[in-house]
């Protein structure tokens, strides 16, 4: 069975590629059993230009003027302690995590300033990352702020660090566009290698007991994956770019699905945090058997082969998908 895929320009020897998260690639034996387990490339956990900042707030202090502007806004980040890896040992790491596997690393960058993408991102490349993924997240609370001022903000991190890099660019968003279809094309043709949908927005709680914002993080459930699921569908042959599925892939379904509406990758994150790196190899083999059960020779023969390729208009088919959902929805218990 051919399990191979390509992304970003790179065979990968699987679809499985877990995704950027801390608490998954911190430590570089993770990277390792994920490397055993299957995976077809890693990403690492996001490297923060709050954390870039830290650290050279604490090498310049002598920069007064920076230091008074951003005093309040470096009150609701983490302290350097919190950041667990600072940006040269994160580049470090890079260096390491290529050394000792032979699945492509790649790096992931959240910045904030113009500078703080391009800057890292060079510095990523030079560490040897075989692609970058740039976690772009805004969530914008400003009314004057028009969605096209919002749209091209994406498209110009995008372009600056392409300008500056040779290594394939992917793009994590969020799918809270008013048209994720012009958004999708404005970032391929601002030259994405990828584009990774979605991005899941950390939603906080709040705590009864302390009256406080609970910070907690509530991990996926395959219901997640629907979002992208249909997003890729509508997507793939529409645009340039590779599409990468993140958000409740929890199953081998989950893998197939995304491979047939389109996806280049299943990303895992929640369903490794749950049940441990090793259970990747478990999707994996059971992904495998589906497809020898199905008589599949590929994972490239089923990619694409649900998406909405030959759908004139994705809207119209849509709408009628919606409206036939709800007629033919039956009450499962409770509902006469
Ligand atoms: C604890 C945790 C940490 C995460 N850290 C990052 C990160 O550093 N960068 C990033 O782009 N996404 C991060 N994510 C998002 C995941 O990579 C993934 O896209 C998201 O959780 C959806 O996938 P899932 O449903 O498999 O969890 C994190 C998610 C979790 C749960």
């Amino acid at each position: 069975m051919d399990l191979s895929t390509e992304y970003l320009g790179l065979k990968l020897r699987s679809p499985l590629v877990p995704s950027a998260a801390q608490p998954l690639s911190e430590k570089l034996d993770n990277l390792k059993r994920m490397e055993d387990s299957g995976a077809g490339a890693v990403v690492l956990h996001s490297i923060f230009e709050e954390q870039l900042r830290q650290e050279s707030l604490e090498l310049h202090k002598h920069l007064t003027n920076y230091t008074d502007s951003y005093a309040e806004a470096a009150s609701f980040f983490p302290e350097p302690e919190e950041f667990q890896l600072g940006p040269d040992a994160y580049l470090e790491f890079i260096r390491k995590a290529k050394a000792s596997l032979g699945i492509p690393v790649i790096g992931s960058l959240n910045a904030a300033t113009m500078g703080g993408w391009t800057d890292f991102a060079f510095k990523i490349q030079q560490a040897g990352a075989d692609a970058l993924e740039l976690n772009i997240y805004s969530i914008p609370t400003d009314p004057d702020l028009t969605s096209e001022a919002i749209e091209n903000s994406y498209t110009d991190i995008v372009r600056a660090v392409k300008n500056t890099v040779k290594i394939p660019v992917a793009v994590k968003i969020s799918p809270f566009f008013t048209n994720m279809s012009r958004m999708a094309r404005m970032l391929d043709q601002a030259g994405a290698d990828a584009l990774v949908l979605f991005n899941r927005f950390y939603q906080p709680d709040i705590d009864l007991e302390t009256m406080e914002v609970d910070p907690d993080i509530l991990l996926s459930t395959p219901q997640a994956l629907r979002l992208p699921m249909r997003w890729i569908a509508i997507l793939y042959g529409r645009i340039r770019a590779d599409l990468a599925a993140t958000s409740g892939i929890h199953r081998p379904e989950d893998v197939l699905k995304m491979m047939m509406v389109g996806a280049r990758v299943a990303m895992l994150c929640s369903v490794l945090l749950y049940h441990g790196i090793e259970h990747l190899r478990v999707i994996l083999d059971k992904t495998e058997a589906w497809m020898e059960e199905h008589e599949y020779e590929s994972i490239k023969q089923m990619q694409g082969s649900l998406s909405q390729t030959h759908i004139e208009n994705p809207s119209d088919f849509e709408r009628a998908n919606y409206i036939r959902a709800l007629h033919s929805y039956r009450p499962r218990g409770g509902v006469n």
